[in-house]
């Protein structure tokens, strides 16, 4: 170990099969030899793992941008190390005070009595996934938990038949190896195609509004103009990207734990009202998305860390979630734990615009398989996770049995008649 300043540099890399192996573990022995660290993976960069170096990081903008400034740490998607090549992100790439404007517009679609409207479409398709496989008495319980990518796709407006390409595509550049068939095949041949599919549905918008959510965004304005077509599909690929893999992760993830865990899940089956404390719980024990960056915007000092101008830094939300000096007992679950002061939808002007859709759900799907397939036992020798956990963590595979039960849709037996809401 040597010392950039007072700060210790170490062996570290968010993205390594060593760290994926146990990223609690890794976390935690990073955390205990020093919350700030640097390392010299992927160019370089400074990990705060502790809760307090975190929250000050998290909340200075002025000092920890989220600007794409391809001038430091190469070019591409500035929240991510290293950058991947992502098309601009609006707003999760843009630094106050020009940040607001265009979050005030996501906001209007994803605050609470806006996602309160949506419950009947979430509900549809999480009772029609779980029609899918409710007779059958065996499943993939990570199939069923690719809700979050057909809801996200329904409500954008996007051509549901395509659900599947949008979330396999959005989950393999989270979680698939670099260099895989998977990330290539994401890489090189989806993302140009749906990306060209969400343009023509764009320019079908602008063209034809309708009452969907790319429809609100093209009849939207800043700056007392109109948002351009560029600018709309850049906020529908970031509500794609948070969509898709997170609250999937937070459910597989839970899922597996309960199983293992038999007396909380029961607890859970006799008495769903614990279920909101519960996924906050869940939210921060598990931290579906378990790190971001920012790039440091002039030289500076982060609790006696020397920082350079152009520096990366990730914050690994993961790990402030299990610091012991801001939870008790962290490494444990406590279903009923209040205050949580979690940070699994980060901190800040940045906060997740999607937690309360990502919330309601989690919450849906979690009560409809303890409702309704709720003896689930998972062949724990067959589980698959993610090959890489840098950014998201969970489950590729989850194989199930459980006591059959009957559909509850009409007709809802065919996988390729996919019910829109
Ligand atoms: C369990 C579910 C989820 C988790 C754990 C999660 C996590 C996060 C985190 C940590 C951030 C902070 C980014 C940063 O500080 O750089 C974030 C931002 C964001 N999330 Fe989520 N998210 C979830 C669900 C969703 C859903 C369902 C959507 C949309 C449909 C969504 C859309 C967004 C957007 C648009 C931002 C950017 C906000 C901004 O820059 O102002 N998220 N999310």
């Amino acid at each position: 170990m040597s010392e950039n300043g007072r700060c210790p540099v170490v062996h570290f890399d968010h993205n390594s099969e060593e760290h994926s192996a146990d990223p609690v573990a890794s976390y935690r022995a990073l955390r205990q030899q020093s919350p700030i660290a640097y390392t010299e993976a992927w160019g370089g960069y400074w990990v705060l793992s502790g809760y307090k170096p975190l929250f000050e990081a998290a909340r200075d903008d002025d000092r920890f941008s989220s600007a794409r400034l391809d001038q430091y740490g190469g070019e591409g998607l500035s929240v991510v190390i290293p950058k991947t090549k992502h098309p601009f992100h609006i707003p999760i790439e843009i630094d106050p005070p020009e940040f607001r404007k265009w979050r005030k517009i996501i906001n209007l679609i994803t605050a609470p009595a806006a996602i309160e409207r949506m419950e009947p479409i979430v509900k549809h398709y999480v009772t029609w996934f779980i029609d899918q496989i409710i007779e059958d008495g065996q499943c993939d319980m990570a199939d069923v938990i690719g809700v979050p990518a057909i809801v996200t796709v329904d409500w954008l407006g996007l051509d549901v038949a395509e659900w599947k390409r949008y979330a396999s595509a959005f989950h393999a550049t989270l979680v698939a190896k670099r260099g895989s068939e998977e990330y290539r095949q994401a890489v090189e041949v989806d993302f140009p195609y749906l990306e060209k599919r969400t343009r023509e549905v764009i320019a079908a918008r602008r063209a034809n509004p309708t009452d969907d959510i790319i429809s609100y965004l093209v009849k939207s304005e800043v700056d007392g103009r109109p948002v351009t077509d560029e600018e709309v599909f850049s906020m529908v690929d970031l509500l794609l990207s948070g969509g898709v893999g997170t609250t999937a992760s937070l459910t597989s993830n839970t899922v597996v734990w309960l199983y293992q865990n038999p007396e909380v899940r029961q607890r859970l089956r006799d008495d769903l009202s614990l279920l909101d404390k519960a996924i906050e719980e869940f939210l921060r024990f598990f931290s579906p998305t378990q790190a971001l960056a920012r790039t440091v915007t002039q030289d500076t000092e982060l609790q006696g860390c020397p920082m350079k101008q152009g520096d990366r830094v990730l914050l690994a939300w993961a790990s402030a979630n299990r610091d012991p000096e801001q939870f008790e007992n962290p490494d444990e679950v406590d279903i009923e734990r209040w205050p949580n002061r979690h940070v699994a939808f980060g901190l800040g002007v940045h906060r997740c615009a999607g937690s309360h859709l990502g919330r309601a759900m989690a919450k849906e799907m979690l009560t409809q398989i303890l409702t309704r397939m709720g003896d689930y036992v998972v062949d724990e020798s067959a589980l698959k996770p993610y090959p890489q956990q840098g950014t998201n963590n969970g489950w590729m595979s989850i194989p199930a049995t459980f006591t059959p039960g009957p559909r509850v849709l009409q007709g809802s037996a065919d996988p390729e008649a996919i019910p829109s809401y």
